[in-house]
């Protein structure tokens, strides 16, 4: 959980803990909304903005818990922060301007973007700092992290643990290190950017396409970097050990919020949504094209570039058909938080769709891939499941027979904005859990859907 003096200033956070109930579709609507910012944008731009000299100011700073917990896990590491509604400041000392005292201990809560990122900031504390987080992220694997920070000269205890809780040490002879990034994992790439940043020399990288952010911003700062790019894998160099100066930025909004509305727009009969000045960065926007092979009308207006982010409104419209897919996996990662969403569209397709390569997504939040087709089987959905595939049979005239009940989905916000969208396009009826865990990334979502999109939810 964040901080409570930071928390506090806000209002947005939702506070139900009951169970939430849908029992009616949404008929239509032609609407234009906006969604919250950009979680990875927002996470990147406070631990930039702690490493940067003086101060950084962030506009549209996306308030949710993972947010508010990376702003929390700052001011324990000496760093001050103004946090007002719609504006952030955060006062950074530089590199390795952390005041380390005894006994710090950060908590990620439930964003493992946050922890892993965290992590090669403190290469050089000169004490034992503690990490941990919710139930959720104690169980998410930390290894991924933790080997390459042990090259760069971190110690890690207990030893040889994969989970946080654990404490690391930094060490005040880091080296630089070279480092093969695989999984297509942005926090993993992100991870040793970071850390090479405090190592003298160069870090040499080769990584697997993922989301490229965290180059977009060394490239913004000046820090300085090499990028050569082939087909699959990118080939990074850092080179450590310069300051950089505080920088401005204005959020734009999430792409995997707006994937919610997307999908309950297609899946709707006569309806259509702008939804405005969206982050579709070509390494985030793997759910448009696939909803495009799919036969979704989704098309961008008013493009722009900022700070290296593609920047659209994003038009969509219901679909009459929804066409099955062979989903490439070259767009996998490019997707990965949106695989749930994109599994509800499958289940109304006009044939069996196929998702596959994509064992990352039991490695998020909860077990995306096992759970998300136990949905779909509680809905009535046929799917046959492998630990890395699914097949979906679609179902275009598909009806909720049996009721849904939501639960024990270890606070994935996600799992619980896919069953609220099933309820509001598909129909049956839905008892789901949790609903305050959308907190984690999109506090705005309930106010949405009941205030701009009319949705019955009780
Ligand atoms: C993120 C990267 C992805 C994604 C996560 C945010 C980021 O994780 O699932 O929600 O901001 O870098 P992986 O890098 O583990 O795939």
């Amino acid at each position: 959980m964040p901080d409570r003096h930071i928390s506090g200033t806000l209002s947005n956070l939702i506070k139900i803990v009951k169970p939430i109930i849908i029992e009616n579709k949404i008929k239509s609507f032609s609407k234009v909304i906006n969604v919250d910012s950009d979680k990875s944008i927002s996470i990147r731009w406070v631990l930039f903005a702690s490493q940067a000299v003086g101060k950084s100011t962030a506009y549209n700073l996306l308030m949710s818990e993972d947010v508010l917990s990376a702003l929390a896990c700052l001011k324990k590491l000496g760093i001050k922060v103004i946090l007002n509604k719609n504006k952030c400041e955060i006062y950074g000392n530089g590199i390795n301007g952390f005041n380390y005292k005894k006994n710090i201990i950060l908590n990620a809560g439930n964003s493992g973007t946050l922890g892993r990122l965290i992590l090669p900031l403190l290469l050089k504390s000169p004490v034992k700092v503690k990490l941990l987080g919710d139930k959720s992220l104690s169980k998410r694997d930390f290894s991924r992290i933790i080997s390459p920070l042990e090259q760069f000269g971190a110690e890690f205890f207990p030893k040889n643990k994969k989970n946080i809780p654990l404490q690391i040490k930094g060490s005040n002879f880091i080296r630089p290190i070279n480092y093969l990034e695989n999984k297509g994992s942005a926090q993993c790439k992100s991870a040793v950017m970071l850390g090479a940043i405090h190592a003298p020399g160069i870090t040499k990288i080769k990584a697997k396409k993922s989301r490229n952010h965290t180059e977009n911003f060394f490239k913004n700062l000046n820090i300085p970097i090499k990028i050569k790019k082939n087909n699959k894998y990118d080939l990074i160099e850092v080179y450590g050990e310069k300051n950089f100066k505080s920088f401005n930025y204005k959020i734009p909004g999430d792409i995997s919020s707006s994937a919610f509305f997307i999908v309950l727009t297609i899946l709707l009969k006569n309806s259509n949504l702008i939804i405005k000045k969206i982050n579709v960065n070509p390494t985030r926007d793997g759910i448009i094209r696939i909803l495009r092979k799919m036969g979704a009308k989704i098309f961008y207006k008013n493009v722009q570039i900022y700070k290296g982010e593609k920047i659209a409104d994003i038009h969509v419209k219901s679909s009459k058909v929804i066409k099955p897919i062979n989903c490439p996996p070259s767009l996998n990662s490019a997707a990965i938080d949106e695989f749930l969403i994109i599994f509800l569209v499958a289940a109304k397709a006009k044939g069996v769709s196929y998702f596959k390569n994509i064992e990352e997504l039991n490695e998020k939040e909860s077990k995306r891939l096992n759970l998300g087709s136990k949905i779909l089987n509680l809905m009535g959905v046929k799917t046959q499941l492998t630990k890395s595939s699914i097949k979906i049979y679609g179902q275009p005239n598909l009806q909720i027979k049996k009721k849904c009940v939501i639960k024990n989905f270890l606070g994935d916000h996600r799992i619980m904005a896919m069953c609220t969208i099933a309820g509001l396009s598909i129909g049956g009826k839905w008892e789901i859990h949790n609903p305050e865990s959308i907190n984690t990334s999109f506090p705005s979502f309930f106010k949405i859907l009941k205030n701009k999109l009319g949705a019955e939810i009780n």
